[in-house]
């Protein structure tokens, strides 16, 4: 899976935020979006056969691509008719009430710590009632505790019975242990690797952390390569764990 080592640049990418563009929303028939369909599909052959019903995506660093990737990939499955959550289980700095420009004063962290949670009344319905967003709500001091408690486990069961489909937006691997604790409760993890901005030492220092935790690595996703014959393909699935 890791083995094609020139992808791993030492020059640093600038990654300057700009606002987020919804690319299979905004360019459905792009080259990017085509790339996402196909990660889509890839996804989707993992299931075959297979309970996948609850998804993370993951990096080892900062700004690689996972809140981009798994917005994309969750506006795909919504377009196919399956009733989508896509979930910010990153409360450390979150981003996707900015991608869809919806308040974040309630979210995840206020069900977490309510004591009767109604995760109803804090899920926004997007896109024709098959794609629904939950947002991090305030930052609260221990993310890492809270996704970790049982009032998560208990709220991943009521994902699971309300939804075909639940995308988890986490944290980096490296710095924080979010997306290892978050592993062992979701179906399968898909690992985002940003081209020219992914150290491979950080790559293969994450996939043993993720591995620690027997996470279930459905995939890696190749993030901002170039766009050329030879590299085709954003999606490499990985049989190994
Ligand atoms: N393939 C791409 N081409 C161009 N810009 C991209 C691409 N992927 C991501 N970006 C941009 O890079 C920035 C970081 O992306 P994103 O927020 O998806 O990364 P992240 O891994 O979720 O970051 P964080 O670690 O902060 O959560 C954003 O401004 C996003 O629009
Ligand atoms: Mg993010």
């Amino acid at each position: 899976m890791f083995n094609n080592l020139s992808l791993f640049n030492k020059k640093k990418k600038d990654t300057t935020r700009t606002a987020y563009e919804i690319v299979t929303m905004t360019r459905p028939q792009s080259f990017i979006a085509e790339e996402y369909r196909t990660l889509r599909t890839n996804i989707q052959f993992s299931m075959v056969g297979r309970k996948l019903k609850t998804i993370q995506f993951t990096s080892s660093g900062p700004n690689e691509g996972k809140t981009t990737t798994a917005v994309n990939v969750a506006v795909l499955f919504a377009s196919q008719g399956k009733k989508v959550l896509l979930v910010d289980a990153d409360m450390r700095k979150p981003s996707l009430h900015t991608v869809f420009q919806v308040s974040n004063q309630k979210g995840l962290s206020t069900i977490l710590t309510d004591e009767k949670p109604n995760p109803a009344s804090v899920i926004y319905p997007l896109e024709q009632n098959h794609l629904f967003l939950l947002t991090s709500g305030i930052q609260p001091p221990n993310p890492s505790e809270l996704l970790a408690s049982k009032q998560m486990n208990i709220l991943m069961q009521y994902f699971k019975e309300h939804y075909d489909l639940v995308i988890f937006d986490l944290p980096p691997i490296l710095p924080v242990t979010d997306a290892q604790i978050m592993a062992s409760k979701v179906d399968g993890t898909v690992f985002v690797i940003r081209h020219n901005l992914a150290h491979l030492n950080e790559v293969l220092q994450a996939k043993e952390m993720l591995q620690r935790v027997q996470a279930n690595v459905i995939g890696a996703v190749f993030n901002d390569k170039p766009h050329n014959k030879k590299m085709s393909g954003t999606y490499y699935s990985q049989s190994e764990k």
